[in-house]
């Protein structure tokens, strides 16, 4: 695996380039990402380009050894463009313009924005396309960072209304599709239908699927442009885009599906503090990030582009942008970074080279202070670019288990969660964290993915069953877990004749009869496990494998194949894959807190993730605080 870090050179007087390139060489890095927001000094007027200082540095970069992944311009329209196309801006939920000031202030459905991107996309790949120390092209940045894939503009309305025209040819058809004969809701043509926002009270479940869905392919295409070009242009050359941690806005496969290297943004602390973690575990795992949130994303982006991913940023130290910004534990940078090789990564990228003492991320820390003395990182990432090249490049072997993922489950969930704390990322989640737990290694998997190899395979929750899914599980012969509420809904967000769960049936003779969702603080225990946040009540001739203490059914088994019909709690998550590894025959590790597993074909990695020494079993270790151990198969 290799080293890189991410560089802004026009944030540097000149005179240092040469010198930072010799001291990334240096600490053991041999890539570079630069550009990514670089568009008002390429083309500080319209149309005059200004290639020299660009020619210049990556040259500079390149004459040291380093090789380039350059950015595209587009996460970040200059003042010039916008004050000329002052709608391109997105508007948000209210209505309300998206400023100049920042980035990402652009809505993704506008026409000549897109014209305007794919000129510059055209002349950088003109410019650049063939250039030997290039290896990488990165598509704009993080598409959807700061709530910018919905947009509630005039361009996106108008393309809304194509892309249903598209998807229903008839508006009679939308209607019956939607059930807008409730509420009145009909309409005469599909140019009466606005975007979902706005309304008095809730919007029609279904005009929000449809709204996601549509954002979600504008995100695909805006893209699918780019790339297009990069082919044509720069036909040799990878292209990848980074994607975010904990983020599901649009389609993550589908736009892996048109690029060569899935890589993603990696903030274990910010991620931590931001979201849904207990405040246990945020303080356990304070300077570390819990155990699994990099490994989490590791094998979610491995699944989006066949195979080959990497991680475009690495935290080195504080981030500025959380609600507090804790500094890493000595010892993590470099195991941040050999987590990333044990899942597979071609490469990871420390964000950032130098920290910058100006603007809006002045309190973010770098690989070298703003003084250009090393930060705390630089002595880690020196140990891990030692312990990379005694490792060895890495292949990934079969993993154990398999868990789907949806990104179209995560907006449907989240349109009409039903209760507050049925949260999708966190029960796929907390399946992958009782997975990895018990030192299974995961693929996080598309619902269309091959699961023929798999000795387990999950699916924390499914509502719209996608067509062939039933059929391709059908054909499995390993134990399958299927989650609440599978099967709940039809393409068109409604329930689904016979009720839920739908052609789940075909698989188990079950019918949820009634759902009921539960506030926090209420736990109503069962044989060592309780039933929290969500019930289902089930009819069904087969007895129950599980029931809750009031006899009421839980979990349902007919063949190889589980239907859970509550929310797990981390005891019957256990309890459940300890099932499903027997009757498979997969041999189970009982890993300590803190304490993570992952196979390569050729190496076994662990990871002490605790801020203290924890002894672990199955190496007859103790392994330091925030350290790793690396062994050959
Ligand atoms: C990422 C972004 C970078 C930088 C970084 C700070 O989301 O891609 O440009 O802002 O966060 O942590």
């Amino acid at each position: 695996m290799k080293l890189g870090c991410c560089y802004y050179p026009e944030h540097w007087p000149e005179e240092v380039w040469a010198e930072d390139a010799r001291r990334m060489a240096d600490m053991g890095l041999s890539l570079v990402r630069i550009g990514e927001f670089a568009w008002s000094r390429i083309e500080q007027h319209p149309g005059q380009y200004e290639w020299g200082w660009l020619d210049r540095a990556i040259n500079t970069l390149a004459s040291t050894g380093l090789k380039i992944i350059l950015g595209t311009p587009t996460a970040t329209p200059p003042k010039w463009l916008v004050d000329t196309m002052p709608d391109i801006v997105a508007l948000d939920e209210q209505g309300r313009p998206r400023g100049f000031g920042s980035r990402r202030h652009y809505c993704f459905s506008h026409a000549g924005y897109r014209a305007e991107c794919r000129r510059i996309v055209a002349a950088l790949a003109q410019r650049y396309g063939h250039h030997p120390a290039i290896v990488m092209w990165q598509t704009d940045n993080e598409y959807g960072c700061h709530d910018t894939v919905l947009s509630f503009s005039d361009a996106a309305a108008n393309g809304f209304r194509e892309w249903l025209a598209a998807r229903y040819s008839t508006v009679e058809a939308l209607n019956t599709a939607w059930g807008n004969v409730f509420w009145s809701m009909e309409y005469r043509a599909f140019a009466e239908v606005d975007p979902p926002h706005l309304t008095v009270t809730e919007a029609n479940p279904a005009h929000w699927l449809d709204y996601r869905r549509f954002a979600s392919d504008q995100v695909a295409n805006f893209n699918r442009e780019q790339v297009e070009i990069l082919r044509k242009l720069s036909p040799d050359k990878n292209i990848t885009h980074n994607f975010m941690g904990f983020f599901t806005e649009f389609d993550h496969h589908d736009v892996g599906r048109d690029i060569d290297v899935a890589t993603w943004d990696s903030y274990p602390l910010g991620f931590l503090e931001q979201f849904w973690f207990s405040s246990e575990e945020k303080r356990a795992y304070l300077r570390q990030g819990h155990p699994d949130i990099a490994a989490f994303h590791h094998d979610l982006y491995r699944g989006c582009s066949n195979g080959r991913w990497g991680v475009m940023e690495q935290q080195p130290g504080p981030v500025n942008w959380a609600r507090f910004n804790p500094a890493p534990l000595p010892g993590m940078v470099a195991l941040w970074t050999l987590e990333a090789c044990a899942h597979g990564a071609e490469f990871s990228s420390y964000f950032r080279w130098r920290q910058a003492p100006f603007a809006q991320e002045q309190m973010h820390a770098g690989l070298l202070r703003p003084d250009s003395t090393e930060a705390e990182a630089a002595p880690e990432v020196r140990a891990a670019a030692a312990a990379l090249t005694d490792i060895g490049p890495q292949e990934m072997a079969q993993a154990q288990a398999a868990l789907v993922f949806s990104y179209e489950a995560a907006w449907t969930v989240g349109i009409q969660p039903q209760g507050q704390s049925f949260r999708y990322l966190e029960l796929v989640f907390e399946c992958y964290s009782a997975l990895r737990a018990r030192g299974l290694d995961v693929d996080i998997v598309a619902p269309d993915a091959d699961l023929s190899a798999y000795h387990m395979v999950v699916v924390p929750t499914l509502p719209i069953i996608p067509e062939g899914f039933v059929e391709r599980l059908a054909g499995l012969t390993c134990p399958v877990l299927l989650g609440p509420r599978s099967g709940s809904k039809t393409a068109s967000f409604c329930i689904p004749d016979g009720l839920a769960p739908g052609e789940i049936r075909q698989l188990l003779p079950i019918t949820v009869t009634r759902v009921e969702s539960l506030p926090g603080g209420v736990a109503e225990a069962a044989d060592g496990w309780a039933v929290t946040r969500w019930r289902e009540d089930v009819a069904s001739d087969l007895a129950p494998e599980l029931s809750d203490a009031a006899g009421r059914g839980v979990l349902y088994h007919n063949g190889n194949v589980r239907y859970l019909a509550i929310w797990p709690d981390r005891a019957l998550l256990r309890l459940m894959i300890e099932r499903m590894a027997d009757e498979a025959g997969l041999p189970l590790i009982d890993l300590p807190e803190g304490i993570r597993v992952r196979r390569s074909a050729s190496h076994a990695f662990t990871f002490n993730y605790a801020a203290e020494p924890v002894f672990a079993a199955h190496l007859g270790e103790t392994l330091p605080a925030a350290s790793w151990h690396v062994a050959p198969l």
